[in-house]
């Protein structure tokens, strides 16, 4: 089976989407496939916080449609988005640091509380990818280094049961080792059959993982390509030079 022949999983149809006057995000359109890694990529403000916060029900469009396994999901609440499968990965984590990291875990699966049993279970596929968190499990979390930080995020999300996890720079405020750790279990994350969609500043290490990526630029797609065709792109290329190369392109 080729790539070509995967279901769509995420379509996102002329998305808008605007804080104030103007548009974050202007008639966004782009999809993901079921089993693929799809990454965002693009300057700051371009609006990628803006889409994965619009895809997971906290901001709400005033255009366009979000449709998920063939369903509408356009401004369903947060929960209800969760269970019908999408995790989200926020930028900066938002664990709670007071808490254990098992209640961390715990809170991810709030949906699905009474489900004893499940949860158990789901606890055991966190640790096969995310080790660490076994090891730190009754540490508070605000004790747990950066990237225990991220490796918790990310399980918290897990324990939703998302078929499909929306990544907002994972790599942030990450050591260079550290940053290959997480993007190899993000690899394994995706062997299991989880689709992701991974935003980052990272371009190198999310395309080398990555199907297919976006460019995202001033709330606009400007280009969509295989991940291999993006690392060659002089767009690509000019985001990694900064502000200045990109303003050559216009
Ligand atoms: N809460 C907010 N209120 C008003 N404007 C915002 C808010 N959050 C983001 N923006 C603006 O929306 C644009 C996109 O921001 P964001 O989605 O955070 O970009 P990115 O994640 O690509 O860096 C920027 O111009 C930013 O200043
Ligand atoms: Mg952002």
């Amino acid at each position: 089976m080729t790539l070509s022949d995967y279901k769509p999983m995420l379509k996102i149809k002329k998305l808008t989407v605007q804080y104030g006057p103007l548009p974050a995000l202007n008639e966004v359109s782009l999809e993901v496939k079921q089993g693929e890694i799809v990454s965002l990529l693009g300057p700051n403000g371009a609006g990628k916080t803006t889409l994965l916060l619009t895809l997971s029900g906290i901001l709400k469009t005033t255009e366009g449609r979000i449709i998920f396994k063939d369903e509408d999901i356009t401004n369903l609440s947060p929960p209800k988005i969760v269970f019908k499968g999408i995790g989200h990965v926020p930028q900066g984590r938002h664990i709670f640091p007071t808490l254990s990291v098992i209640d961390n875990l715990l809170m991810g699966a709030y949906l699905h509380r009474n489900e004893k049993k499940e949860i158990k279970k789901d606890l055991e596929r966190v640790d096969q990818f995310l080790p660490v968190l076994k090891e730190r499990a009754h540490q508070r979390a605000g004790t747990l280094s950066g990237g225990e930080q991220q490796m918790l995020s990310i399980g918290r999300a897990m324990m939703g049961r998302p078929k499909l996890l929306l990544l907002d720079e994972p790599s942030l405020g990450l050591a260079p080792r550290l940053m290959d750790e997480v993007f190899a279990t993000f690899r394994e994350m995706n062997k299991g059959g989880l689709t992701l969609f991974i935003v980052e500043q990272e371009i190198q290490l999310t395309l080398a993982i990555s199907n297919r990526g976006y460019l995202l630029r001033n709330g606009r797609v400007i280009k969509e390509a295989s991940a291999s065709a993006l690392t060659e792109s002089r767009e690509v290329k000019a985001l990694y030079l900064g502000e200045d190369a990109e303003r050559g392109l216009k």
